[in-house]
Parts: C-alpha cells; sequence; structure tokens
C-alpha cells in the first residue's frame, strides 16, 4: 500500500503550518472561557495537577492515534475511518467512530458560535465604554440583559458563523492555512502583551497561588471527570478536527512530536489565560474566582473597569478571546464540509452554506436556553447545559475511548508502522501502553465514578 502524499483536498504548505492550525482549534473559548471558571469552581491548583495530568497521558497518546488516522486516510474523518476498518478487515461497525466525531463536532461547534458571539459583543461593550466603572450589580446586568435578548445572541452568532465560512470556503491552503498563520502569531502577542499588563496591574501572586496551591480536599471524582474531559476537550480530541486536520499533513512529519509542541502551546495558553483572569479578579476586592461562566463577562469587565486604560485593555482581551474562538470553531466545520464535498461531490461553498444553517438553527436551542426556554429542563440542565455535558462528558470521552482500542487493538500494525516511521521503540511501547490500557482503564474509571457521584 502506497502511502498517499496528499487528499483530494490538498495539503498544509508546512509541518509548521500544521501546528499554527492544530494549536488553533485547540486555543479556543476552552482555554479562555472554561479552563479559568471550572479551575475555580473545582478549587484551583490539585484540579490543574489531574487536568495536566490527564493532558499528558491520556490526551497526548489519543490526539497522536487521531491524527495518525486522519494522515493515513488523507479523507474526511468520516471517509478516514472507514478506509482504514476496511484496510485492517476489522469489523465494519468501528465505521461509526469517524461519524461520532463528525456528529460532536457539529452539536459543539452550534453553541460555541453562540458563546464566541458574546465576546464579540463584549468587544464593542467594552470598547465603547458603557462599562466604565461598573460595580458587580450592573456588570451582571449588563451580561444579563445580552442573555435575556434572543435577537442580540443571534446577530453576533450569525457573525461569527458568517466569519468561520469566509475561511473554510477558501479551503485548505488559501482558506485555513492562511487564516491560522495570520491569527496565530496575533494570539500570542496579544496573550504576552495582556501577561505583561496582568502582572503590573493585577494580584499576580494571588493568581499563581490560586492556581498552583495544590488544595486535595476540594477534588471529587466528579472534578477528576471534568479534568478529563476537559483535557479532551481543549485538545480538541475526539470530534473529527484534529483527525481531519491530520489529514492534510505532510507525510515526513513526525505525529509524535508535533503533538507533543501543540499539547504543550496549548496548555501554556491555558495556565497564562488562567493568570491574566484570577489576577485581574483578585486585583479587585469582592470578585470571587469561582464565579463559574459569568468568570469572562461579569467579574473581568467590573475589574478592567476600574483600571487605568482597563476599557481598552478589556477590548482587546475580548478580541483575544474571538480570535481563539474563530480558529477552533473552523476545525469542527472542516471535517463536514469535507466530507460532504467528497460524498456528495458538493463545491466548498455549497457544503459551507448548508452546514451553516444547519448548525446556526441548532444553536437557536442554546440561544433560546438563556431566555424563552429558560425555564425547560432536560435531565435537569438547560439545554445549552445539556449540549454541553453530553458532548463534553459523554460523546468525547466515548469518542477518545473508542480511538484508543481502535488504534490500540484493532488497526492493522502495518498502517501504524508506515505513519510512525522513525519513532523511538521505547516512545512507540509507552504510547501503544497508553492506547491500549491507560487510557481504557482511565476514561472508563472516571467516567463511571463520575456518573456514580452525580446520581448517588
Ligand atoms: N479546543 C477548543 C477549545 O478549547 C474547542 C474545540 C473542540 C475545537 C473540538 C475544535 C474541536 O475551545
Amino acid at each position: 500500500m502506497a502511502l498517499q502524499q496528499k487528499g483530494m483536498h490538498g495539503a498544509w504548505v508546512s509541518r509548521w503550518t500544521f501546528i499554527m492550525a492544530a494549536t488553533g482549534s485547540a486555543v479556543g473559548l476552552g482555554n479562555m472561557w472554561k479552563f479559568p471558571y471550572v479551575a475555580g469552581s473545582n478549587g484551583g491548583g490539585a484540579f490543574v495537577l489531574v487536568y495536566l495530568a490527564c493532558i499528558l497521558l491520556i490526551g497526548v497518546p489519543v490526539m497522536m492515534a487521531e491524527v495518525m488516522l486522519g494522515r493515513h486516510g488523507r479523507k474526511s474523518p468520516i471517509n478516514s475511518v472507514s478506509d482504514i476498518v476496511d484496510e485492517s478487515g476489522a469489523n465494519r461497525r468501528w465505521a461509526y467512530l469517524g461519524w461520532l466525531g463528525v456528529v460532536a463536532g457539529v452539536l459543539i461547534l452550534s453553541f460555541y458560535a453562540v458563546i464566541a458571539g458574546w465576546a464579540l459583543s463584549y468587544i464593542i461593550e467594552m470598547g465603547s465604554g458603557a462599562l466604565r466603572g461598573v460595580d458587580g450589580n450592573s456588570a451582571a446586568a449588563a451580561f444579563t440583559n445580552l442573555l435575556n435578548d434572543p435577537s442580540r445572541l443571534i446577530f453576533w452568532q450569525t457573525v461569527f458563523l458568517v466569519l468561520c465560512v469566509a475561511v473554510v470556503m477558501g479551503g485548505v491552503k488559501k482558506g485555513l492555512g492562511v487564516a491560522v498563520e495570520t491569527l496565530m502569531p496575533l494570539l500570542f502577542f496579544i496573550l504576552i502583551g495582556l501577561l505583561i499588563f496582568s502582572m503590573f496591574e493585577g494580584n499576580f501572586s494571588a493568581a499563581v497561588k490560586f492556581l498552583f496551591d495544590f488544595n486535595f480536599n476540594q477534588l471529587t471524582w466528579r472534578s477528576v471527570l471534568e479534568a478529563m474531559g476537559q483535557a479532551f476537550f481543549t485538545l480538541s480530541i475526539g470530534m473529527g478536527a484534529i483527525m481531519a486536520y491530520g489529514a492534510y499533513m505532510p507525510q515526513k512529519t513526525s505525529i509524535g512530536k508535533t503533538i507533543l509542541v501543540v499539547a504543550f502551546f496549548d496548555s501554556a495558553v491555558a495556565i497564562i489565560s488562567g493568570l491574566i483572569i484570577f489576577s485581574i479578579v483578585f486585583a479587585t476586592q469582592g470578585i470571587e474566582p469561582s464565579a463559574g461562566p459569568g468568570l469572562m463577562f461579569i467579574s473581568l469587565p467590573v475589574a478592567f473597569g476600574t483600571m487605568p486604560g482597563g476599557l481598552l485593555i478589556g477590548a482587546i482581551f475580548f478580541i483575544l478571546v474571538s480570535i481563539a474562538a474563530w480558529s477552533s470553531a473552523i476545525s469542527l466545520l472542516e471535517p463536514c464540509v469535507a466530507w460532504l464535498v467528497e460524498a456528495k461531490n458538493m463545491n466548498r461553498f455549497k457544503a459551507n452554506t448548508i452546514l451553516a444553517v444547519l448548525v446556526w438553527t441548532l444553536g437557536l436551542g442554546t440561544v433560546f436556553s438563556f431566555n424563552l426556554w429558560s425555564g425547560y429542563q432536560v435531565f435537569g440542565f438547560t439545554f445549552f447545559d445539556f449540549l454541553d455535558f453530553l458532548t463534553a462528558n459523554i460523546m468525547l470521552p466515548i469518542s477518545g475511548l473508542l480511538i484508543a482500542l481502535f488504534v490500540g487493538y484493532v488497526v492493522d500494525k502495518k498502517i501504524i508502522d508506515s505513519e510512525m516511521l522513525g519513532i523511538q521503540p521505547k516512545v512507540a511501547l509507552i504510547w501503544r501502553f497508553a492506547l491500549r490500557y491507560l487510557a481504557p482503564l482511565a476514561i472508563g474509571a472516571v467516567f463511571i465514578m463520575g456518573f456514580y457521584d452525580k446520581f448517588f
């Protein structure tokens, strides 16, 4: 079997573009919005440690497996997995694995676009001075006003999706490739700028203490489940995104080394974002780190509103968040677009349009869960919380588990060897061990205990 250098969608121009694209996918709302508040509500330090361990021991091996499947298949996740199932002579049921990821991706994008819309609207809100000197109550009221107004939410959700479609329509090289090569350096530049600002203007030492002070008393099985769900979510694993990007990776590139770089960037951004947010939060009296989802949209505006130059910095902060969300969302769109192009013979324009309309419509469920439908609950969750829990805490771990088992036990060894040329035997051994035993056991145990914890 000759290895394909390129599939029908083209390829990244270099290893570096892949790194930027995968980092762009990984670094997103998960790092800047979710990580700080989830760490905050789980007590900080100990949670961070578990999270980093999950990234290294489970996340990285599974991510390598996912990229490998994509690069071997050179197609959309659905077709790559399907081809590899056939090539390995495996049971056809394994082909559902590709579908699981792509469906999870579309569900995630539906609520991701709504929340990214909040960040877009906060660029204007901060920049216009509307939040100058607000106290906690008025900042909370401003946020509630946004959530209570479906038309504003829909407006920003639409703007965000149009931005995503504009990139993905351009294809791998001219659309995605050019976008990530421009956006990622900009993102790092802003991030470092804000870090320096928070060191001088914020309570940096309190933030360091909060994120690195290990207090294991607050750690429950539920927080371990959350840490793992978060590790999968933040690395973009299990949703076809990384598999699709892997399909465009140059054949010579070492998968292991490259993925380590991506995981390092991703964790660094999460920690730096946490440091920025908490040093600003701790610099203002009366704001709790455990504020939950409102941490970024309520606590930060209050804190920024009291600092010299804070409004401008606040607007820049929300530009940073929007860029991060944008470069992630395009990776959620791409797998399904690639599949529509392959299987339904559509051009990229049509595929993008159809998908965006679908995602937009589904997103209305999230929009309404904050206002018109806020009274309706599924299993005690609002529609949005339900989607978030279903995807991050159930679909992703299951998909990750199946990827680990598929590559660990089912995929033909020849395929693995051909993609992992040059990997050191010791590293290969550890990788295989992680896929065959560590990841399945850890995911299984945490999963069961998480349910036990929730229902008993
Ligand atoms: N990793 C992204 C984040 O942290 C979210 C994402 C998940 C993007 C899956 C693509 C695929 O926000």
